[in-house]
């Protein structure tokens, strides 16, 4: 298990890398260009990311990736038994959504998967979601469709339990995936990024 987490945090630490190396580029470009230029955010170069994948919404509506792979989306993955991480990176999104002008803030979707499905049923997704923001779509699978989609995401989910613990908990990673049509990833935030970071880079990927 430890080793699999190393695996996962160097593949981390090497898109990171890739996605540093690619800013400079492009600013390196703009600026021997001699221009000022506004470059509409690189697509994040991850092979093998996102795909297809069958889940149930908040509302028990059955749902695939065909009803989202047109539009722009933060995706975040957690459960809702998370003390803090969870509710506040979902707060994040809620407040990225509103510092964000209406017209763009209305054209993404933000998606919350459970990687909890055995505790997160549809009624719990339901009233949790609602906490957040009135657009927030609950997605929940059964166990087999959640290590399918968190393996498509790269999100690594384990439950933890020790003998002091009732209940077992998750350890998970925590990401807010900012994706666009045709499965496009835009940008990675995480934990450390603010919700006007995430609002900012939004704009400027909207601004043309
Ligand atoms: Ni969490």
């Amino acid at each position: 298990m430890n080793k699999k987490r190393l695996i996962r945090t160097f593949s981390i630490i090497f898109i990171g890398l890739i996605i540093g190396g690619l800013g400079t580029y492009f600013q390196i470009k703009s600026e021997s260009s001699g221009r000022v230029a506004t470059i509409k955010s690189a697509p994040v170069v991850a092979s093998d990311f996102g795909g297809e994948f069958t889940l149930t919404n908040h509302l028990g509506e059955t749902v695939t990736d065909k009803d989202f792979k047109d539009k722009y989306r933060l995706i975040y993955f957690g459960f809702t038994y998370c003390p803090a991480i969870c509710p506040t990176e979902l707060q994040k999104i809620t407040m990225a959504l509103k510092d964000l002008d209406a017209e763009i803030a209305d054209q993404i979707t933000p998606i919350f998967v459970t990687i909890d499905p055995e505790r997160d049923t549809v009624e719990a997704m339901k009233s949790y979601v609602g906490l957040f923001h009135e657009r927030l779509i609950g997605l929940r699978g059964t166990a087999q469709q959640t290590k399918q989609i968190a393996d498509a995401y790269k999100i690594y989910y384990a439950r933890v339990k020790d003998d002091t613990m009732q209940d077992y908990t998750m350890d998970h990673s925590s990401f807010i995936y900012f994706m666009g049509p045709n499965d496009t990833l835009y940008r990675i935030f995480k934990v450390d990024d603010k919700a006007d970071v995430i609002a900012a880079f939004i704009t400027e990927h909207f601004a043309k």
